[in-house]
């Protein structure tokens, strides 16, 4: 076993429901085997900054539950210079880190790849926390599970405002450019279609499909990943008004709120697991890695193949949606 005696722990990208969940993993695992963790705000610049804080059982009470991260985040265009990095590591070097944990998504672990490259030294685990589940190396990603529910509750309230108007609603998910969650809260709110960037987008196909669905269905939704080639929703609710102006047609971008809520139970033993791995993982000299969960077990990936990857999308599900839709 390597003698880790400190780690830094640092949340950096986009939040993600969850974050504050791992936190705590890693510091009461940590704390568990008798390694001191230092918290690093606001991601890669805090490091560069020094902005570094000791952190004890206490400091992650009661935050499973909440959304965000305690840590703050951030994405800095320093870090991506051999300059910052260096900074970076002076800093983790002063205060006697000889290891991180990293919670974030692509651009994250392509930063601590780099970084681990150029300073072997300080070993590198990353957890993966994006809600746009774009990873390879784990089936879900921290905040995905919550996103995906805070979509379907929020889109079962536009389909009553649907019902009642008899309206078709284009809606906008994010992702980037990945179309995990318009992919699985398609078919969790029954759409009549869904549009990912993964799967070419034909609108005429769309039109078809409205056009034959059933006369008397007085609402209609289809899901549309902020990343799809037509260029989003407002662009598909544009082409639809033009072609079917007797529709009546909304278009509703549901935006940040997907990063925000209370992480799911799913979400929170994701956290829970992943961090106490990427504790024990850095005890057992593992370093250069991401740590995911693959059918229920814990796998551990090199940071460069488990960043940017298209979960091919499952055509069964859009097979389904499409039966289900009738
Ligand atoms: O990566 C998470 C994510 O929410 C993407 O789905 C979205 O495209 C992007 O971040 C939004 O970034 P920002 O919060 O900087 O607008």
């Amino acid at each position: 076993m390597t003698p880790i005696k400190k780690i830094g722990l640092f949340t950096s990208g986009s939040d993600s429901p969850g974050m504050n969940a791992a936190i705590r993993a890693v510091v009461r695992s940590a704390i568990f085997y008798n390694i001191e963790v230092a918290g690093i705000r606001h991601g890669f610049e805090g490091m560069i900054n020094g902005e570094i804080i000791p952190m004890g059982t206490k400091s992650v009470s009661n935050i499973i539950q909440r959304g965000g991260t305690m840590l703050k985040t951030g994405r800095s265009e320093q870090f991506k210079s051999p300059e910052g990095r260096k900074l970076a590591y002076e800093q983790l070097k002063k205060n006697d880190i000889q290891a991180l944990v990293a919670l974030g998504g692509n651009g994250t672990i392509i930063g601590v790849k780099e970084f681990n490259e150029e300073y072997p030294d300080i070993a590198v685990i990353a957890v993966p926390c994006t809600i746009d589940n774009d990873l390879r190396g784990s089936d879900f990603t921290i905040g995905y599970d919550t996103a995906i529910n805070t979509v379907i509750e929020a889109v079962d309230k536009i389909r009553e405002t649907a019902e009642s108007h008899d309206r078709l609603f284009i809606v906008e998910v994010m992702g980037r450019d990945s179309g995990m969650i318009a992919l699985r809260t398609g078919m969790g709110v029954g759409a009549e279609a869904i549009m990912v960037p993964e799967t070419k987008s034909d609108l005429n196909a769309l039109f078809d499909r409205l056009e034959r669905g059933r006369k008397d269905k007085t609402s209609k939704i289809v899901m549309v990943a902020e990343g799809d080639e037509p260029g989003g929703a407002f662009e598909i609710g544009r082409a639809i008004m033009e072609r079917y102006p007797h529709y009546d047609t909304r278009v509703s971008v549901l935006g940040h709120i997907q990063r925000g809520g209370k992480p799911t139970c799913m979400d929170r033993v994701l956290a829970s697991r992943l961090g106490v791995a990427a504790v024990e993982a850095l005890m057992a000299g593992h370093t250069g890695e991401m740590v995911g969960l693959i059918h229920n077990d814990i796998v551990f990936t090199p940071l460069g193949q488990s960043v940017k990857h298209h979960h091919d999308v499952n055509a069964e599900f859009i097979r389904i949606v499409e039966m289900l839709s009738l």
